[in-house]
């Protein structure tokens, strides 16, 4: 699916795609390869309008038209419904027309979570297959979405990258656009076609359980890193690995009171513009084919003008969506997020197609949301005009992703488990997104051949590592054994120790500290996603307390500490930084764990050559030296910051500590 631009060919340059795309005179000509920050759109006080970053193709157009010329009503609300692998089978998609299935965090193909490649390639056949004897004039293939988000992280053994909050802290665009691809290639390997991926969020308030699935605080990383990993997702020069991009969630979800998941975003009209609608605008610059609405609302306070839920608000989904900024591809609803629509339900929701919503996901009862959306068509509730309109938009992105007449299984890496992994490029994202915070006297690099007590909870822990959306949807109920190829932290230590000795405990207590050179601590947050990582306050040690008890074991013994600290969010951690000699921000690293232990120790001289042996990375969001958030709020490390071994400037003198607290004032209720 090289999604060219006809009038605006992707100029396919040195093995890189570096698109040249004029989108339009306002946003002038972009470099997908680029991080440098671009204007915003202008003017501030009114949305960006940009014209399609593809023109619409007449032949192309005039198929779809015929084709929902002869649908009949069923048929074309059948192709708005995505539902879960769990409770569609192949033969639903022939009988209800049904357009699309999902498999949601944790869930795999026969609720096998070992299931390899081929046993999903096998069910996405089934799905195809199925279509493809329905009694419809067309028959039309399948949609199947998944959430790869940092990998194909559904699927068993498959590699698995740094949470967005890494990748932005390593500001390389180009890694990025190269990850994308790496993802696409694995997904399409399982029959899959559509990622849920990236998420655009620009968070402003690190509360939020989802901060680590957003690249950066800053709108123009969000917007460079957007454009790059759409096209990374979706075009992949061979046409074998590519799949469908979602730019998610539309819009403002990083941008909620108090970081609440599915709350309320009282940001100004210029703000929403500003920071909240950047990422959009790089993913639809790349030609992004669907965007998932968002579970929040937007009350612009300022105007005394409140939107509502996204998912309801045709002010934003289709004027602002589709009309100004020119998206021509389809608008899919977040997990039932159409029941959170004042006056709809889970299975029923005229106001969100409406609205905009042109494919609707629905967990369990899509059997009454097809009844019902088809009876509100008939009642005039819904203009059948509506549902061309949204029919037509599904079958474009089925015809311009190439899924017409191309079975699932009918591509190069089809089945084949190597293609769900790329370590090189994973540990290559590990080495660059880690941020190097403290390193009082020379601690790092270590040399190897120590005596080296490795303590925390998080040091073999995959789980840890990984966070959230990892073989599960929450990222916990897993062990190691989960990860087949994954590295562990301690695991890549004991690596890299060449005749060195590594002890590991995980408390700390019952070890003598005196018998080795050196302690290293892997510290931490446990998995989560959504809203089960929302949090009342920063403070790591109200919600952790066992790390600073590690660290009051091992500390103050004569022998340096370096921390490693595994998290989806910077947190407030003065008291772990003062009992730490040196301090690493690993963020949710990943399968990799080498690319830890590539920056811990020195590196031999002959090192490979292009091996970094430095640190690189510099964290987006600013590092608070208090535990609530707020405008005024201390600030121990600002966006940007990050020590290397070349430049690492004075000592960090010891911080002063507030005890742990558990709720903010202003803490969503
Ligand atoms: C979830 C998330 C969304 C994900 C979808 C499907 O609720 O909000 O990011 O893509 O459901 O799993």
């Amino acid at each position: 699916m090289r999604l060219l631009h006809a009038g605006r060919s992707l100029i396919l340059a040195s093995g890189m795609a570096a698109g040249v795309l004029a989108v339009s005179a306002s946003a002038g000509a972009v470099d997908p390869a680029a991080d440098q920050a671009h204007p915003a759109q202008s003017p501030a006080v009114d949305w960006p309008v940009l014209k399609p970053a593809r023109p619409l193709d007449a032949a192309t157009e005039a198929r779809i038209a015929a084709m929902v010329a002869h649908m009949s009503l069923r048929q074309k609300v059948g192709q708005m419904i995505q539902t879960e692998i769990k409770v569609a089978t192949p033969d639903d998609l022939r009988t209800y027309y049904l357009g699309s299935i999902l498999n949601g965090g944790g869930s795999w193909p026969y609720g096998r979570r070992e299931a390899s490649a081929a046993e999903w390639l096998r069910l996405s056949d089934a799905y195809y297959d199925a279509a493809m004897q329905s009694d419809a004039p067309d028959k039309i293939p399948p949609l199947w979405g998944t959430d790869a988000v940092h990998g194909h992280n559904n699927v068993r053994g498959a590699t698995l990258y740094p949470h967005n909050i890494g990748l932005g802290a390593a500001h390389d665009v180009e890694l990025v656009r190269k990850i994308g691809a790496a993802v696409g290639k694995a997904v399409r390997a399982t029959g899959v076609n559509w990622a849920f991926a990236p998420t655009v969020a620009v968070v402003q308030d690190q509360r939020w359980g989802r901060t680590y699935e957003s690249f950066s605080s800053d709108p123009a990383q969000v917007r460079a890193y957007a454009r790059a990993y759409v096209f990374g997702l979706q075009d992949d020069p061979s046409g074998h690995g590519d799949v469908i991009a979602t730019v998610k969630h539309f819009f403002g979800d990083g941008g909620t009171d108090a970081g609440k998941n599915e709350g309320v975003n009282t940001a100004t009209k210029e703000d929403m513009i500003k920071i909240h609608e950047q990422g959009y605008i790089g993913g639809l610059e790349a030609g992004a084919l669907t965007v998932m609405a968002s579970f929040n609302s937007w009350n612009d306070k300022a105007e005394g003008v409140d939107y509502g839920k996204m998912h309801g608000s045709r002010d934003l989904l289709t004027d602002v969506l589709k009309t100004k900024l020119g998206f021509d591809g389809l608008v899919i609803s977040d997990w039932d997020g159409v029941g959170q629509v004042p006056g709809c339900s889970k299975t029923h929701c005229p106001q969100a197609v409406n609205a905009g919503i042109d494919m609707i996901m629905v967990s369990q009862g899509w059997k009454p949301m097809l009844e019902a959306t088809v009876k509100d068509v008939e009642d005039g509730a819904i203009p059948v005009s509506r549902i061309d309109d949204a029919v037509t938009r599904i079958l474009r992105v089925k015809m311009r992703a190439g899924l017409f007449g191309r079975r699932p299984s009918a591509s190069k890496y089809a089945g084949r488990d190597e293609a769900l992994r790329n370590s090189a490029l994973a540990r290559r994202a590990v080495r660059e997104s880690l941020v190097l915070l403290k390193n009082n006297d020379h601690t790092l690099p270590l040399k190897s051949g120590k005596r080296i007590l490795v303590v925390g909870k998080s040091a073999d822990s995959l789980a840890n590592q990984a966070g959230g959306w990892s073989v599960t949807w929450q990222g916990d109920q897993t062990t190691n054994a989960d990860f087949p190829g994954a590295v562990s932290v301690l695991a890549a230590i004991r690596k890299a120790n060449q005749g060195g000795l590594v002890r590991y405990s995980a408390t700390g207590e019952d070890v003598r500290v005196e018998d080795y050179d050196v302690v290293i601590a892997v510290l931490g947050e446990t998995p989560y996603a959504e809203t089960l990582g929302d949090i009342k306050t920063l403070s790591h040690t109200a919600r952790y307390p066992e790390d600073l008890s590690v660290l009051n074991a091992v500390a103050g013994h004569g022998r340096p500490v370096v921390t490693l600290f595994e998290s989806g969010r910077t947190a407030y951690v003065s008291d772990l930084l003062n009992r730490s000699e040196a301090f690493v921000a690993l963020w949710l690293p990943g399968s990799e764990g080498g690319g830890v232990s590539d920056l811990l120790f020195k590196r031999p001289a002959k090192a490979k050559p292009g091996h970094n042996l430095d640190f690189r990375g510099t964290t987006t969001f600013d590092w608070l030296a208090s535990a609530c958030p707020s405008k005024d709020a201390p600030v121990l490390f600002k966006a940007g910051y990050g020590l290397t071994y070349r430049h690492h400037g004075p000592n960090l003198a010891p911080l002063a500590e507030t005890p742990p607290i558990q709720s903010c004032p202003d803490a969503a209720k």
